[in-house]
């Protein structure tokens, strides 16, 4: 969903000092083979976190040959019982494929209906554009998956740590309120997140 090119190319320099929708090109003396090739993808990733899981994004600050080309990919690892939390991609859908282990997959629409399936080795998945979804591994061992956008940065909007974990945070009473919890669930649940 990110605005067509108009030329074949248009690798990121991601330190220019002007900014703007995408980024601004390398001039094209610097380009090089090495610019089209990433490497990020080849290691398995960190899972020591509350989510047992590691999401790895090729988008466009990793890789900045992506600019202007509309799209990107994630590396996703999942330890045992692992979950990459519900979030949504505000600038992109998303397909997926497992490559390893057994996951489930699911996504809720803007009337709140729930969609799920349990999927293995192969198996694809797709989340329409802005809607809240999550995978978790609900196999025996580790999960791997890949995941595609057509945007070369989706964004991520994760729910709880929007919630929960903002900068400076929410106030409490909009979350009791919005959630209908009390002062003391707020405060437990910032301090999971570190807040
Ligand atoms: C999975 O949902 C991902 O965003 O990579
Ligand atoms: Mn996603």
């Amino acid at each position: 969903s990110d605005p067509d090119p108009l030329q074949d190319f248009c690798v990121a320099d991601l330190n220019a000092t002007i900014s703007g929708n995408g980024f601004p090109c390398k001039p094209r003396s610097q380009i090089t083979s090495a610019d089209f090739f990433y490497d990020g993808f080849t290691k398995e990733g960190n899972t020591s976190n509350i989510f047992g899981a590691s999401v790895n994004p090729a988008n466009v600050l990793a890789f900045p040959a992506l600019n202007t080309l509309g799209i990107s990919m994630n590396r996703v690892d999942f330890a045992p019982g692992g979950m990459n939390p519900p979030h949504s991609h505000p600038r992109a859908s998303e397909s997926g494929v497992v490559i390893q282990g057994k996951l489930l997959v699911g996504f809720v629409t803007t009337d709140s209906v729930y969609y799920s399936k349990v999927l293995t080795a192969g198996q694809m998945f797709v989340i329409p554009r802005g809607l809240v979804h999550f995978q978790r591994n609900v196999g025996e061992g580790k999960a791997l998956a890949y995941t595609a956008f057509n945007s070369q940065l989706p964004g991520a909007v994760i729910l709880s740590t929007t919630a929960f974990a903002s900068s400076p945070p929410i106030p409490n009473e909009v979350l009791t309120q919005a959630f209908q919890i009390e002062d003391e669930v707020v405060n437990s649940i910032r301090s999971k997140f570190g807040a």
